[in-house]
């Protein structure tokens, strides 16, 4: 386990939408570099960008044309090796976006693999042995390809599955996950991170991890050994390395090989009822045409009902009983990470104002295992109805350009307003890191002040104790304990309080407040919307 992964805070970036140094409307990595103090100010100390690789950007990058090349619109390689120098001079990691399970349909190796002649690259992909066949439970491209046979795709159409093999085969077409064309992919796989390892990369986020072996791989056994063996190499070769992986189960992902799994929006998983914004669903988020749901008015489908809507009559308990349990069972293994949203989800702005937020991060970054944040979220960036752009759909309202200041394009970009990325946020209202950083109270500095409370203290970081000592249907204040310290967080609109069981029965003194809070012989008191965290008052 990589040590610096136990104080590690970190950043997602969208390249596209960060910032633009070339005046071409779109991000790049020289503006990535530009702004790695601003980053490494609010205290984070890693970053996570997603695909910058060469790309048709059918899906934003994740139909990957070469691995091992930047794409031009974001600069070069000799781009990416400075921005891990740089960010190494600042003490900070750098993760890139793996995509495991499939390329671009323009992928060289897929070139190949569609052609009629047998060639090394036949296997490499996931082919039918006749053009009509179809795949049981899969979906499949048919009459694309020169050679007589259907391929498997493993998300959009431009996304063909690459070949790990069946953990059980019912086909003559399929390999299993020991015939030399899944061990190959597995060696590519390698390759590709072993290259950009080389270069100075500290590590990758992994698209769709548990996709890799098909065949009713249900409990990923399959998947699970493929990773285990990057694992193996990675300790080998590269113990420093980290390995995040987008899989949403950590039960099975960690045991797997990686050091963090994220807790995402499924929705078995409970972590969606503290933020209304995980339910990841079109139909559920936002519709086609001219507004929002309802045209702005919130459907009474979904209504919000999360933990840190103010008054919402959401309760925490729900997440407690599942978080709880799997952090037991899983902190031998590494880490979960909790999440701010991503590129994939809603905005939390979208439903939540500036000071449930508040309370939110408070939560975010004093729980165990590992923080992301997504850019934008530190200042409370809108979601943007928006019509798609590069396969984005609903998602493309979250990956609008960064608002730095009230400048043309609010800072992002020196082009004209319209050749950037992304339309921004019209309202007079529009959040900017200019104006937050003046402001004490801000959502900036909260962030800021909120990262600074967990590199100072080693018990809010990622390895340390915790426990739900207070969860409640009836009472929404959620009070924990990290090491020896306690957190309390009152999302309600009024004042809160609860008596803790004798264990607890001391004066405690706040270290950091928003709102009021005290502790005093084990009575914790929370004013409206608060978040305090107790220290021993020895
Ligand atoms: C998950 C990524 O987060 C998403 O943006 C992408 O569209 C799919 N995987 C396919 O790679």
């Amino acid at each position: 386990m990589p040590a610096w992964l136990k104080d590690a805070v970190f950043y997602e970036i969208y390249p596209q939408s960060y910032c633009d140094t070339n005046s071409d409307g779109i991000g790049d990595l020289q503006g990535i570099i530009e702004k790695l103090d601003y980053i490494h100010d609010l205290g984070f100390n890693a970053l996570w960008l997603n695909p910058c690789f060469d790309s048709p950007f059918k899906d934003a990058g994740y139909d990957v044309r070469d691995y091992k090349k930047i794409a031009p619109r974001y600069g070069t390689n000799a781009d990416a090796v400075r921005l891990f120098e740089e960010a190494h001079r600042r003490g900070m990691h750098v993760l890139f976006d793996l995509v495991a399970g499939h390329t671009s349909e323009e992928h060289a190796w897929f070139r190949e693999s569609s052609k009629a002649e047998k060639n090394p690259l036949s296997g490499r992909y996931i082919w039918s042995d006749f053009c009509f066949q179809g795949m049981d439970g899969y979906r499949i491209i048919a009459g694309e390809a020169e050679r007589s046979a259907t391929y498997m795709i493993n998300f959009f159409k431009c996304q063909p599955a690459l070949n790990y093999g069946f953990l059980h085969k019912t086909e003559p077409w399929q390999t299993a996950t020991d015939d030399p064309d899944a061990v190959a992919t597995v060696e590519a796989l390698k390759d590709v991170i072993r290259f950009w390892l080389d270069l100075g990369l500290d590590g990758f986020r992994v698209d769709m991890a548990d996709s890799l072996v098909k065949g009713d791989d249900e409990k990923k056994s399959g998947t699970s050994a493929v990773w285990r063996n990057v694992r193996a190499m990675l300790d080998a070769e590269y113990p420093e390395a980290a390995f995040v992986s987008e899989w949403s189960c950590p039960e099975q992902a960690l045991p797997a090989g990686f050091h963090m799994d994220f807790i995402l929006n499924n929705s078995d998983q409970a972590f969606g009822t503290l933020v209304r914004d995980y339910q990841n669903h079109t139909d559920r988020i936002v519709q086609s045409g001219n507004g929002f749901i309802g045209n702005g008015k919130p459907s009474p489908a979904y209504e919000d009902h999360s933990y840190f809507k103010k008054d919402a009559g959401g309760t925490v308990t729900k997440f407690t009983a599942q978080y709880a349990p799997m952090l037991q069972r899983t902190k031998k293994d590494g880490y979960i990470s909790l999440i701010s949203g991503n590129h994939d989800t809603v905005r939390l702005r979208y439903s939540l104002s500036y000071d449930e937020l508040k309370l939110f991060y408070a939560f975010l970054f004093t729980m165990p295992g590992v923080p992301f944040l997504y850019y934008g979220d530190e200042i409370g960036m809108r979601y943007l109805n928006l019509p798609t752009k590069e396969g984005g759909y609903f998602r493309t309202g979250s990956r609008t350009p960064m608002q730095w200041n009230h400048g043309a394009n609010y800072g992002f970009s020196d082009a004209d307003s319209s050749a950037i990325y992304l339309p921004q946020d019209p309202s007079a209202d529009a959040p900017t890191v200019e104006d937050q950083a003046k402001d004490p109270d801000s959502l900036l500095n909260t962030v800021k002040a909120l990262i600074a409370l967990r590199h100072a203290h080693s018990d809010l970081q990622a390895d340390a104790d915790f426990s739900s000592v207070f969860a409640s249907d009836e009472n929404p204040l959620f009070v924990y304990r990290r090491g020896d310290l306690i957190a309390a967080v009152n999302p309600s609109g009024s004042s809160r309080s609860t008596v803790l069981p004798s264990v607890y029965r001391r004066n405690m003194k706040a270290l950091y407040t928003i709102g009021t809070g005290s502790y005093s012989n084990g009575r914790v008191t929370l004013g409206p919307q608060s978040f305090a965290l107790f220290c021993p008052d020895d």
